[in-house]
C-alpha cells in the first residue's frame, strides 16, 4: 500500500486531500499539531475502510519537525507522496520558536526541514506535492533579512513572500533531487478558515470546496500525466508559468542555500 504524509491534514484542503488519497488506496499519516483536531479526519477515513495514522507535527518549531520526521524514519517505510500543504494566512504576525516571520517560518521553512529530514524515506519517483498560491505573483522577490526581523501589519506580503519560497523550493528540489517529482500548485480560491472572514463573504460566489481545492493536488500526488513533470506550477490541472521570481534559478539557490543554513 503506497504510504502519503500530508501536513495540516486536520482542515481544510489538507483534510480534503488526506480523505482522497485514503479512498484511493493510500496509507495517510495525517499530521498536525493536534491529535484532538486530527481524530475526526482519521474517523472519517476509518468509517470507509481506509488506512490512517496520526503524527504530530507543528512546523513552527524546528524541533518538532525534527522529532515528527525522525520517528517517522525510524519506521524505514517509504514515503510515495508529501504534501506540504499546513499553512498560515493573512492577519498573524510574530515569530516562530526558532526566531523567524511566522508565514515564512511555517509556510516554507517548517516544510523544508521536514522534506530534507525525510529525503532517506523518500525514493525515485516519489512525489512532493507544494500548497503555493498565485498569491506568490505579488511578491516582491525574498528580503531574507526581514524574514528574521519582520516588520509585518497584515501579513499580505509575508504570505506573499512564503508562497513565492513555495513554489522557489519546489523548482530546487526538481534540480537537486532528480528522482523526486516536485509540484508547486495553486488550489483556486477555496473556503476554508484560512480566507479571512470578510473576504470569504464577498468572494463568496468565486470561491470553491475544499475538495475542489484539493482536486488539482491529488492529481499531481497520484496521476500518471504528471509522472514525467517535476519543478513545475499547476492550477486546475495545468502546468502553468509562475512569476518572473519564482523562475529565478539564483533566486531558487540561495533559498535553499540558506534554509539549509538556517536549518542547520
Ligand atoms: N484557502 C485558499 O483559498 C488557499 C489559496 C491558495 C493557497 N492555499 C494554501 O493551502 C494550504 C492549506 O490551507 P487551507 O486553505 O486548507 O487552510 P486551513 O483550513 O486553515 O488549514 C491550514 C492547516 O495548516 C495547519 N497549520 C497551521 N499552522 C501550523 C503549524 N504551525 N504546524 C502544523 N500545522 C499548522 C492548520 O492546523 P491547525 O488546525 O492546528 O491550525 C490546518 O490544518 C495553505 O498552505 C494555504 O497557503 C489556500
Amino acid at each position: 500500500m503506497p504510504i502519503a504524509l500530508v501536513t495540516g491534514a486536520n482542515s481544510g484542503i489538507g483534510r480534503a486531500t488526506a480523505i482522497g488519497l485514503a479512498g484511493e488506496g493510500v496509507h495517510v499519516i495525517v499530521a498536525s499539531r493536534s491529535a484532538e483536531r486530527a481524530q475526526p479526519v482519521l474517523d472519517e477515513i476509518a468509517a470507509f475502510g481506509g488506512s490512517a495514522e496520526y503524527l504530530e507535527l507543528d512546523l513552527s518549531s524546528m524541533t518538532s519537525v525534527r522529532t515528527a520526521s525522525q520517528s517517522f524514519a525510524d519506521t524505514r517505510r517509504n514515503l510515495d507522496i508529501l504534501v506540504n500543504n499546513a499553512g498560515i494566512g493573512v492577519n498573524r504576525r510574530g515569530l516562530t520558536e526558532d526566531g523567524f516571520e511566522v508565514h515564512f517560518g511555517i509556510n516554507h521553512l517548517g516544510h523544508f526541514l521536514l522534506t530534507r529530514e525525510l529525503f532517506p524515506n523518500l525514493g525515485s519517483g516519489s512525489r512532493v506535492v507544494a500548497l503555493a498560491s498565485a498569491m506568490h505573483f505579488r511578491a516582491d522577490g525574498i528580503d531574507f533579512a526581514r524574514v528574521r526581523h519582520p516588520t509585518a501589519f497584515i501579513g499580505l506580503a509575508e504570505y506573499a513572500t512564503s508562497k513565492l519560497a513555495n513554489v522557489l523550493f519546489t523548482r530546487e528540489l526538481a534540480r537537486r533531487r532528480p528522482g523526486i517529482r516536485a509540484y508547486a500548485v495553486h488550489p483556486g480560491l477555496v473556503r476554508t478558515r484560512l480566507i479571512p472572514g470578510p473576504i470569504r463573504v464577498l468572494s463568496a460566489p468565486s470561491m470553491v470546496s475544499p475538495e475542489q481545492g484539493a482536486d488539482t493536488v491529488l492529481w499531481c500526488a497520484t496521476s500518471e500525466d504528471v509522472a514525467s513533470e517535476s519543478g513545475q506550477y499547476y492550477q486546475r490541472r495545468t502546468r502553468l508559468p509562475p512569476s518572473s521570481q519564482a523562475q529565478d534559478d539564483d533566486l531558487a539557490r540561495e533559498l535553499w542555500e540558506r534554509s539549509e543554513e538556517w536549518c542547520g
